[in-house]
């Protein structure tokens, strides 16, 4: 009763303050809480709130360039071009804490499970925000050598003096970061000697504030690093953004993973190996099975073509014979004449609809999306649109995107030792 009441008098307290109590709760277990990076836990919101029309657009303008930077990831070709003069900002849309040094100092880092890396603004870093890793207050901070084993699955090494150095791209972004050692805290879990690029230079504005955690699979990644503890398997349930106070969890190993999940094959394609690949087979809208080329949802070793489950991405994007049939075949269903667009999304409709719910049918798994994962409506209400989108043409793309907001209020698990993925509804508190 005594904590009832107290936890009361702080709930009112913290209220009073225009505070989210839930923003103080400490992560448990192996369990990390995920923010949206516009929640009232972040410090990445916007300064000025943008209107729901240019955020829609912003979102979508983000996307894009996160769709050509996925398409971009092949092998054997880390460094990419940036693309022509215009900046492109493409930063993922969720953060978990973190703790880096002994002792440990917190960062907000991007969590984004179709990258490898994992990197941490480090103090003097030219370029960074002001929010950095002070590794000189660290007691268990070192920088790794050129003679390492680790300087040689880093891309673009290089030497200074002894210590290891390497640069690559980040969407817009380039880094330059030292290899680095430290002792990593998640929840109450410890991973010492977590290799990391500390970076101290970023061009471009892609570049996660404080820092990346890639749940990518790759040799260097957070999943091989923390094989032991983990043994490669996460999972999350990302919070939907139409209720931003909520959080949601980031699972880590095989530890407290729910039991009733429904898997598909998890696949691994060699030309872009830190994706997380899934064979689509068809998509269902209402009851009927859309008909579509079976080349354009085709998984394809050879070219990388693919269905992919990313958790950067917000709108899920087709390639374009696969949107175009589903599209469709969702206004043929709604049947109202009055189709207008708003940016990137062309089905959106000023009166209230009744929409169909859509079903993604992988190998061994369908899962029936409601319309909460399907449709984006304007705070007025004045507009809906179908929150999905054709690839970009720009993009020679072959990649079909199953992005954030059509995983939003789902568990998704990783569990690649069995090579599988699972979906499972789950309201994220
Ligand atoms: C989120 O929480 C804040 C503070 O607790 C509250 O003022 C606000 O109304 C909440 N927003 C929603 C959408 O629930
Ligand atoms: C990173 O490496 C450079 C070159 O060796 C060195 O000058 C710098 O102090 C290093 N920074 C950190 C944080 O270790
Ligand atoms: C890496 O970036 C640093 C800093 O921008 C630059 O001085 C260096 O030449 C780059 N090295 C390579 C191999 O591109
Ligand atoms: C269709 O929607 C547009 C945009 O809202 C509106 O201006 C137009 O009047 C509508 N046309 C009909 C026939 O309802
Ligand atoms: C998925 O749905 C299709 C069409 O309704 C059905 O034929 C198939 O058996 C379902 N697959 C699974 C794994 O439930």
């Amino acid at each position: 009763m005594k904590t009832h009441i107290f936890s009361l008098v702080f709930l009112f307290f913290s209220l009073a303050q225009g505070l989210n109590p839930k923003c103080d709760i400490q992560d448990h277990g192996s369990n990390l809480r995920v923010f949206h990076i516009y929640g009232p836990c972040s410090p990445f919101k916007p300064s000025k709130p943008l209107s729901w029309e240019e955020d829609v657009l912003q979102m979508q303008a983000k996307d894009q360039a996160r769709l050509q930077y996925l398409s971009s990831l092949v092998a054997k070709k880390s460094v990419v071009p940036i693309a022509s003069g215009r900046q492109i900002i493409q930063s993922p849309t969720y953060i978990v804490r973190a703790k880096i040094g002994t002792p440990p100092q917190t960062m907000l880092m991007a969590m984004d499970n179709s990258n490898d890396a994992a990197w941490i603004p480090c103090s003097g870093c030219l370029g960074c925000s002001s929010t950095v890793f002070d590794n000189a207050k660290s007691t268990t901070f070192k920088t790794l050598d050129c003679q390492a084993a680790q300087c040689q699955q880093v891309p673009n090494p290089t030497c200074d003096g002894s210590a290891c150095i390497f640069n690559m791209t980040y969407g817009g972004s380039t880094i330059a970061a030292n290899l680095s050692q430290d002792t990593l805290t998640l929840a109450i879990d410890l991973v010492p000697s977590y290799t990391f690029g500390c970076l101290q230079k970023t061009t471009g504005n892609s570049v996660p504030p404080q820092g990346l955690l890639g749940l990518g699979r790759g040799p260097l990644s957070f999943l091989s690093q923390t094989q032991d503890l983990y043994q490669s398997t996460f999972s999350y349930c990302l919070p939907s953004f139409k209720s931003l106070n909520f959080s949601g969890s980031l699972r880590l190993g095989p530890v407290g993973q729910p039991l009733r999940i429904k898997f598909t094959p998890l696949l691994r394609n060699p030309r872009r190996p830190s994706l997380y690949f899934v064979n689509l087979i068809g998509i269902r809208v209402g009851r009927k099975i859309v008909d579509l080329p079976p080349s354009a949802i085709a998984f394809d070793p050879t070219t990388g073509a693919g269905t992919i489950i990313d958790s950067g991405t917000v709108f899920t994007r087709l390639v374009a014979p696969v949107y175009v049939a589903i599209r469709d075949e969702f206004r043929r269903r709604v049947n109202v004449a009055n189709v207008t667009s708003l940016g990137g999304f062309d089905t959106c409709y000023t009166v209230p609809i009744v929409a169909p719910t859509m079903t993604f049918m992988f190998a061994g798994m369908n899962v029936t999306l409601p319309e909460e994962n399907l449709l984006i409506h304007s705070t007025a209400g004045s507009i809906t649109c179908l929150a999905m989108a054709s690839a970009p043409d720009n993009v020679n793309s072959v990649l079909n995107v199953i992005a954030n907001m059509q995983q939003q209020n789902h568990r998704v698990l990783f569990d690649v030792p069995n090579s599988r993925l699972g979906v499972a509804r789950e309201l994220c508190t």
